[in-house]
């Protein structure tokens, strides 16, 4: 398994430019099998998660082509197959290809996601939704199977914003007959590009970034060129590392109205940050002041930078409180950034950090996506040696070029293969 090495202690300073979203790019891959046909997607970026879906994709007949950053899909001759268990483990989101099935082959078997290191994260509000537009479904040995004869529109509440239930919903109800209004719907930037991308298949939807949205089903969507959005949870964890470095990095293609929850706490933190034509500089502080968050769906902060928050915590001047509100058990980084040398008490669905002036290189292990981040960014402060981050597969999942564009900032970090 590789591991990313870091000698810590370098001020970061330069330009980054940000990847393709993944949490952008799953969804709109799957909507690219509503219609038959070649759809053109711009900025995908290269990561293990895109492959996972390609994968999926690939074995369901759907033909990819990579042509110069743009990826070509081909959709016309999709059948009926499986998402296999042995895929869907490693990728939760493989779910998002339910509702685009149905409403193009009217059937789909997918495994049911499995336990997840961060949390239960159950499907049911996905499937609630789906049965009250008129899909029978019934568990089969680990498999969803799910069929209907003709998607039919509904008012839907989602007990919790659920992102790719949103997501999955939006692609089942624009092939669907009538009306459907979903509320209480994830607002998050991701949820825009895709029904931007709806739309220019020919989609009728309308109120996405608001709780409500309403989509009016159409019986022939077509194809489409699409760009997905910059990835603001990348943008994020760049800001950070300026912040915790005392750096000053450019990060080019960031959308500050997709991080403002982000750029108030790390103002309040102390860094600088102004808006350039490129995207946003961040300029860390001398002192890094301890500042509280709580996690929540858009436009709150995101649970996907919690980790990274909190590596910048464990170095701040003072205590912090940083609740979870989004998942539950999403302190499985705390165990290891302790190993650096940072005092963290858990308490239920709060962390108390006590910052310190430093910490300390160690080995340490990824134990998901984002806490592999946080551990880099500990990783890059700590100057008294070197740090080892295992397990980095976890990384590769969400972070294109990590380490590269790491290194091009002036950080001391590289990846040594198993
Ligand atoms: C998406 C993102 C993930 C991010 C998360 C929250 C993608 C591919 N992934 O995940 O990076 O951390 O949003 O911003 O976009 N829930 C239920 N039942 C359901 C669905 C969700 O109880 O059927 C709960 C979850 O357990 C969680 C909350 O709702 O507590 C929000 O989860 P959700 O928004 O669905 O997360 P994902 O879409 O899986």
């Amino acid at each position: 398994m590789d591991k990313i090495i870091i000698e810590g202690g370098n001020t970061l300073k330069g330009k980054v430019k940000l990847s393709g979203a993944k949490n952008a790019a799953l969804p709109v891959l799957s909507a690219c099998i509503l219609a038959g046909g070649h759809h053109r997607i711009q900025r995908v970026p290269a990561l293990r998660d895109i492959r996972t879906i390609r994968e999926i994709m690939s074995g369901m007949g759907v033909i990819f082509q990579d042509d110069n950053g743009t990826l070509l899909v081909n959709s016309e001759g999709i059948c009926e197959k499986e998402a296999s268990y042995d895929l869907v483990k490693t990728m939760r989101a493989s779910i998002l290809l339910l509702g685009p099935l149905l409403a193009r082959l009217g059937k789909a078997r997918i495994s049911l996601p499995g336990g997840c290191a961060i949390g239960a994260r159950p499907v049911n509000l996905h499937l609630k939704a789906l049965a009250a537009m008129g899909v029978d479904m019934f568990l089969d040995h680990g498999y969803i199977n799910a069929s209907v004869d003709n998607l039919k529109g509904a008012d839907i509440f989602f007990d919790i914003p659920t992102v790719t239930g949103t997501e999955n919903i939006m692609m089942a109800a624009v092939r669907a007959k009538g009306k459907t209004i979903l509320k209480n719907a994830a607002k998050e930037p991701e949820i825009i590009n895709l029904a931007d991308m709806l739309r220019g298949m020919g989609a009728s939807i309308e109120g996405d970034g608001t709780d409500t949205i309403v989509i009016n089903g159409v019986s022939e969507l077509g194809t489409v060129e699409h760009t997905i959005i910059p990835d603001r949870i990348e943008a994020g964890t760049f800001m950070m590392a300026a912040t915790m470095n005392r750096g000053e990095i450019e990060i080019e293609g960031c959308q500050p109205d997709h991080l403002t929850a982000v750029i108030k706490k790390l103002q309040s933190v102390g860094a600088k940050i102004e808006a350039t034509s490129m995207g946003v500089l961040v300029k860390g502080p001398d002192i890094i002041k301890s500042v509280d968050i709580k996690t929540m769906p858009f436009p709150g902060f995101p649970t996907d930078l919690q980790a990274q928050f909190m590596a910048m915590m464990c170095i701040a001047d003072g205590s912090s409180v940083i609740k979870e509100a989004v998942f539950e058990n999403r302190f499985i980084h705390v165990n290891e950034l302790q190993r650096m040398g940072a005092d963290i008490v858990v308490d239920g669905d709060k962390a108390i950090v006590r910052g310190k002036r430093n910490l300390q290189a160690a080995q340490v292990m990824a134990t998901d996506l984002r806490a592999s981040a946080s551990l880099i960014l500990a990783g890059l402060v700590a100057g008294d040696g070197r740090t080892e981050v295992s397990r980095i597969y976890h990384l590769d999942r969400g972070y294109e070029a990590f380490e590269d564009k790491f290194r091009a900032l002036g950080a001391n970090m590289w990846r040594e293969k198993a």
